[in-house]
């Protein structure tokens, strides 16, 4: 079998070196018996599919997100299966679409309409028979196994040993993101000029913007050859070696390899050992470009490697880290860019007005080369601030070195730069009410003249300079680590996964009444739902099953996108999404079971309090799980209802974040939570009964409230003290911060008095999350910062002395 496979792979090098047109598959190595009018059926159980003789790779459909399918190919023999080839990537079907090798010999995607999404275009010739080779190959072939179609010309964002790239002939497109297979911003190609490069585009349009990598072979560059030794390589037209792309990998019969253009826009060849275990990952033996940040610069249009007004560090294996300046937020997806949290200074008459809601933040080696609207010369640091302070189109000077470069929204191609000594001054509005955010729910809200600019302006740089020098540190092992790239690379194992599957299963009605015991044992209801305790019948598992009322009927779009992008979430701070069933009026979702109950009752119980350090971890990772709603998926989720009870603790007591990404679902459930609780200091923020913009600053406040309370281990109101004063919590709170007195809210608690630089700490970031203006509230990335010490909390301003 080794020897047969190995004289064909000979016979296809042959081939394709030599141009041949038509490759033969040799007989051995294949089953036939994929004949004309076979078929595969999209379903959430996927159990039919066209599989190669060694079980290798598969052919069928790939499961996205519930009920959304790709026609795909991947490696099927390891834990973290991986798709190499997609048919319809930027247009997934719905279960019950089919796959048919048609009478005429056409493969063709067929979805449940009836609407034909794709086909395969074969040379002229009979189509006899369809075959999943090993190599990771789809090939449609005729009697005499000549090959009339094959899924190796036109390639997904992968290619495989024994695959080939010609001139001028397929395209790899990066993914749009590490979760969604959409063509993205990348694509990898030999150009009719000869030179193999990496081009950035604009989606959906589908233009070239700027050549970040190239082989430098113009004229010579005819063919690349993946070859079955692992080697990438550049030949020209008479079958000369140009040029490695790569070197050789490991033995490709032991070790699995792909080359991909990764949504990052970095080309990385990937291997994984065939004799894997459970904690085998596919890990990254080589790249380009070595540096993305500095490698994507776009001078007209594009936004650079993180998209407009973001910035960009690198990162082990060239991943690109995408970051905002402060004041700015992530769009979305880690390429998106960012947007500023505040509305753009006015150009009008009261201009000069505005203006003096502005004030200039400071960073250091960060800048955005090449696009400036306009340079001053010789001038001092000062001069540049006042000219971009007055100037109503500067979003962001550059001053260094005695110039001063004056860039607009949206700016480009920013980059972290230990080489660069100017400085970026970012402006800001001081004060303001986020009237353009783009992630807020309802709109309205003007800026408002108020106090606390002074405060704002020294926070902002006390936490200026902290980044800075957190700016200084990752340059440093930034340095450190590309001298030892050379050499580490090799045996590294890879830190993302790679693409995640959905492995959330969609249940029937039947299947969660028989797991619940006919929805026997509760453990829990809300406004909106009741939670049952059940045993999934497969493996016994023990599952949250939560039933939502009937009040969803209509929303039937809402839950499936809802459901989908909670699938998507993966933390281990976060319940993990295990199923969902939708069927009729009936809206389930399966959670996976956490056994140690609620953060409430761990909280609040009676004496003993629970250990300090037990409760200081547990405040850490709420902030990890909730910094990871805000920041990692790619679209934000705000969860708009963080409590106690909606945090749960495992038996190790690791706190898991329940209910997320409901917020849209249970819409009406919370206007009813807002209006019950008006008036009382509860979780909820006061932009819900201000009429102000939701954003994520919503959860920074609820956190806030929660934090005290785990400092404390008491709720956030209570009405039986003895003190008057010590009823509200965050009152109490910021009257002992003020007073210098914190000792008092932990008064009995010798763990917590014993480790009072924490309580400090942990109490100012608390107060920082709870203020009234949600402009002053950081976001979970900084208060994650402040918690674990890395930066400096600065003195925080009196919560209440907003006013609105
Ligand atoms: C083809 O035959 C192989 C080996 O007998 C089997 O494993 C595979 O499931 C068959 N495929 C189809 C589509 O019938
Ligand atoms: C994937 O990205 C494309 C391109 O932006 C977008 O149109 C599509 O809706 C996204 N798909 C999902 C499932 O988010
Ligand atoms: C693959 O390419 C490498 C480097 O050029 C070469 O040493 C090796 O023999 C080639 N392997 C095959 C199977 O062609």
């Amino acid at each position: 079998m080794a020897s047969c496979s190995f004289s064909l792979l000979i016979i296809i090098n042959f081939i394709i070196i030599t141009g041949f047109p038509f490759s033969v598959i040799a007989q051995e190595s294949l089953n036939r018996n994929v004949t004309l009018r076979s078929s595969i059926v999209a379903n959430a159980n996927a159990n039919s599919t066209w599989t190669s003789p060694s079980g290798e790779f598969t052919f069928g459909f790939w499961q996205i997100s519930p009920g959304a399918f790709l026609l795909a190919i991947w490696f099927d023999q390891i834990h973290d299966k991986t798709l190499v080839w997609s048919a319809n990537r930027d247009e997934p079907v719905s279960a019950g679409s089919t796959v048919q090798l048609s009478t005429d010999g056409t493969l063709e995607l067929v979805d449940q309409t009836g609407r034909r999404v794709w086909a395969s275009h074969a040379r002229s010739g009979t189509v006899a028979y369809a075959a999943m080779l090993d190599t990771g190959n789809l090939v449609l072939a005729s009697n005499t196994s000549a090959i009339l179609w094959q899924s190796f010309d036109s390639p997904t964002d992968t290619l495989l040993p024994t695959q080939v790239l010609n001139r001028q002939s397929s395209v790899l497109y990066s993914s749009f993101s590490a979760t969604n297979f959409s063509k993205g911003r990348f694509k990898f190609t030999l150009q009719g000029d000869g030179n193999l490069v990496l081009i950035s585009r604009s989606v959906p349009s589908d233009e070239n913007l700027n050549t970040y990598w190239s082989s430098k072979t113009l004229e010579t560059g005819f063919q690349l050859i993946f070859n079955n030794s692992g080697s990438i390589n550049l030949y020209q037209q008479n079958g000369t070696l140009l040029r490695p792309l790569f070197e050789s990998g490991p033995l490709v019969g032991q070790f699995y390899h792909r080359l991909v253009l990764e949504h990052d826009g970095v080309l990385r060849h990937y291997v994984y050992p065939k004799s894997a275990n459970s904690s085998s990952a596919w890990s990254v033996r080589d790249f380009e470009p070595s540096n993305i940040c500095s490698a994507v610069v776009e001078r007209h249009t594009g936004g650079g490697p993180c998209g407009f007004n973001s910035y960009c560090s690198i990162k082990a294996e060239g991943r690109p880290s995408c970051n905002c300046p402060l004041n700015y937020y992530p769009r979305g997806g880690g390429l998106s860019g960012c947007t500023p949290d505040f509305v753009q200074q006015r150009c009008d008459h009261q201009q000069v007005q505005d203006a003096l809601s502005f004030g200039l933040i400071e960073m250091y080696n960060i800048d955005w080369p090449f696009v400036d609207y306009t340079k001053l010369r010789n001038v001092d640091e000062d001069t540049c601030r006042q000219s971009c302070l007055s100037d109503c189109f500067c979003a962001i000077a550059i001053y260094s070195d005695g110039d001063c470069f004056k860039k607009s929204l949206p700016f480009s191609n920013g980059r972290l730069d230990s080489g660069f000594a100017g400085k970026a001054l970012i402006k800001v509005r001081m004060n303001n009410t986020l009237a353009s955010n783009p992630y807020t729910t309802t709109s309205g809200g003007e800026s408002s003249k108020s106090s606390g600019s002074t405060t704002l302006t020294i926070t902002l740089s006390v936490l200026l300079g902290c980044a800075g020098l957190l700016f200084l540190l990752s340059s440093f092992f930034f340095v450190f680590y590309l001298k030892r790239r050379k050499t580490t690379i090799v045996e590294q194992r890879s830190h993302v996964q790679p693409a995640v599957v959905s492995t959330i299963s969609s249940f029937s009605f039947k299947e969660v009444e028989e797991a619940t015991n006919g929805f026997d044992e509760e453990l829990g209801r809300g406004a909106c739902s009741i939670v049952y305790r059940g045993t999934l019948k497969d493996d016994g598992k023990v599952v949250a099953v939560k039933k939502l009322h009937k009040i969803f009927e209509q929303a039937d779009d809402e839950f499936k996108a809802e459901v989908s992008s909670i699938s998507r979430t993966n933390h281990k701070n976060l319940v993990q999404l295990v199923g969902y069933c939708d069927e009729g009026q009936n809206r389930i979702l399966v959670y996976e079971f956490i056994t140690n109950g609620s953060l409430a009752t761990f909280l609040f119980q009676k004496l003993p309090r629970p250990n300090w350090h037990t409760r200081v971890q547990i405040a850490f990772a709420i902030a990890r799980g909730i910094c990871y709603l805000h920041e990692d998926c790619s679209m934000p989720i705000i969860h708009c209802d963080i409590k106690p009870q909606n945090v749960l603790l495992n038996e190790t007591f690791t706190p898991k974040i329940a209910d997320f990404g409901l917020a849209k679902l249970l819409k009406a459930d919370q206007t009813r939570t807002v209006t019950g609780i008006r008036g009382t200091k509860g979780y909820v923020a006061p932009e819900w009964f201000r009429n102000m913009p939701i954003t994520v600053k919503v959860d920074v406040y609820s956190f806030g409230i929660m934090l005290l309370e785990l400092m404390c281990c008491r709720r956030s109101y209570e009405a039986d003290v003895e003190d008057e004063g010590e009823a509200v919590l965050a009152d109490w709170a910021y009257d002992c911060y003020q007073q210098g007195a914190l000792d008092l809210l932990v008064a009995g608690d010798e763990e917590a008095k014993s480790d009072m630089k924490t309580l400090e700490i942990y109490v100012k970031t608390a107060i920082w999350c709870i203020q009234e203006d949600p402009t002053l509230r950081p976001h979970m990335n900084i208060v994650m910062h402040m918690l674990q010490g890395s930066m400096q909390v600065p003195t925080p301003p009196d919560p209440t002395a907003f006013i609105h």
